[in-house]
């Protein structure tokens, strides 16, 4: 018997999903937005449709096994009217809200006694003015549905600034503005773990991100100087998190650590996430398998390292137009080197790629993956001398 796992939105996650469904066997059919997007190049079953349209979604569920997702957009009606009509929906709804809607979320890990920022959900600027004289300036606002990318998220540095987040254009109709206290962190982080529903779950190791401009940049896994004790402590919170929110597939918990080492969770993401895409080359089981294995309800996979370190560098759209023809100076260079290309069109900005460099020493495993990521950018790479390949 073969699995058909629907898989709502076409970007490089469905793209990335499908490359680890082939070798389990599992089929894979696809509710795209364009016929040209990312996944719908490579998968075989492909609808275009709108993902917002209920028949569309009904329709498109029929014959699958399981409906799961690529982004967090599908509207909650729509995904309650699925399971009602008695399709399994993993994430489900009452999960995915979660990462939806950073308010439900606030509130509900205000709830469950985790660390977050001090956060109130404001209606006009006077209210953001009230939030930041009590809790300090700058303060963080953001569009409480609907962001990504940093889009959607703005440092307020004082009272006069408190216009901006409610100004058209910055949020759809419906959608409210986050206020949070200003987190001068020392690092951001991520706890990814996976869950399925018969309940069994697994960690992977804590890895620490850059994001540049809101846009996840870099990865290191497992994050360098964090002790033993608080990983332990940030994938404890991660799979309780999971449990108590009943959570289907992966889940990444983005943190933010203090100076004194203390962190706070940012938000969750319930699909799987830019701080995993190191897991298909540094762990024994990517992140992509664990999320279709999970959501069929198969035994998960190992999430542990291959190697000491592994670095992901983001490739962003830069003057390189032709990726693949790129390639040929990276892989001449570095044999170890691993790539993912989305086959998306390059614009200035846009996630198009990544890079994976793993190995044993921190130094040589960053040096790498940075210099294949600058070139594939067409920036220019200060920290790589001459001559630096394969080692690590
Ligand atoms: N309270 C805060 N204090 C300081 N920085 C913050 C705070 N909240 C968010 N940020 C910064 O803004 C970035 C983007 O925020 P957030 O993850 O909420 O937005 P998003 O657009 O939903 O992002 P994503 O790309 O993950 O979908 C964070 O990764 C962090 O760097
Ligand atoms: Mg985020």
């Amino acid at each position: 018997m073969t699995y058909v796992v629907g898989i709502i939105g076409a970007g490089q996650l469905a793209r990335m999903m499908h490359e680890a469904s082939i070798g389990l066997g599992i089929g894979v059919k696809l509710l795209a937005e364009a016929a040209d997007s990312s996944a719908a190049q490579v998968i075989a079953d492909v609808r275009v449709g709108d993902y917002t349209d209920p028949a569309t979604v009904r329709e498109f569920a029929s014959g699958c096994d399981v409906v799961t997702f690529d982004h967090e957009h599908v509207p909650t009606a729509i995904l309650e009217d699925l399971e009602a009509a008695g399709v399994a929906v993993r994430p489900g709804p009452k999960a995915l809200v979660h990462a939806q809607d950073k308010a439900v979320m606030r509130s509900r890990l205000g709830a469950m006694g985790i660390p977050c920022p001090v956060n109130r959900v404001v209606g006009s600027p006077a209210e953001l003015i009230s939030f930041g004289d009590e809790t300090g300036w700058p303060v963080i606002a953001k569009t409480t549905r609907g962001g990504y990318d940093g889009k959607g998220v703005f440092k307020v540095d004082s009272p006069d600034e408190a216009e901006e987040p409610f100004a058209s254009g910055a949020r759809g109709p419906g959608v409210g503005i986050l206020a949070e206290e200003f987190i001068d962190f020392r690092r951001e982080l991520s706890a990814l773990v996976v869950r399925s529903p018969s309940g069994q779950a697994v960690a992977y190791p804590v890895t620490e991100t850059v994001q540049t401009d809101g846009i996840c940049a870099e990865t290191t896994t497992p994050a360098p100087d964090l002790s033993a004790d608080l990983a332990v402590q940030c994938q404890q919170l991660a799979l309780r998190i999971a449990h108590e929110l009943e959570v289907v597939g992966i889940l990444a918990v983005e943190l933010m650590q203090r100076p004194d080492g203390s962190v706070v969770v940012n938000e969750l993401a319930m699909r799987p996430h830019n701080t995993g895409h190191w897991s298909i080359d540094g762990s024994h089981t990517s992140q992509f398998e664990n999320h279709l294995r999970a959501v069929l309800d198969l035994p998960l996979g190992d999430p542990t390292v291959r190697d000491p370190w592994t670095v992901m560098v983001n490739v962003l759209g830069g003057s390189v137009s032709d990726l693949p023809a790129a390639l040929l100076h990276c892989f001449a260079r570095d044999p170890k080197l691993r790539v993912q290309l989305y086959g998306k069109d390059v614009k200035p900005g846009r996630k198009v790629g990544h890079v994976t460099a793993y190995g044993h020493d921190l130094a040589s495993v960053r040096r790498r993956a940075r210099h294949a990521g600058n070139y594939l950018m067409g920036l220019p790479d200060e920290n790589v001398p001459d001559g630096g390949g394969a080692d690590g």
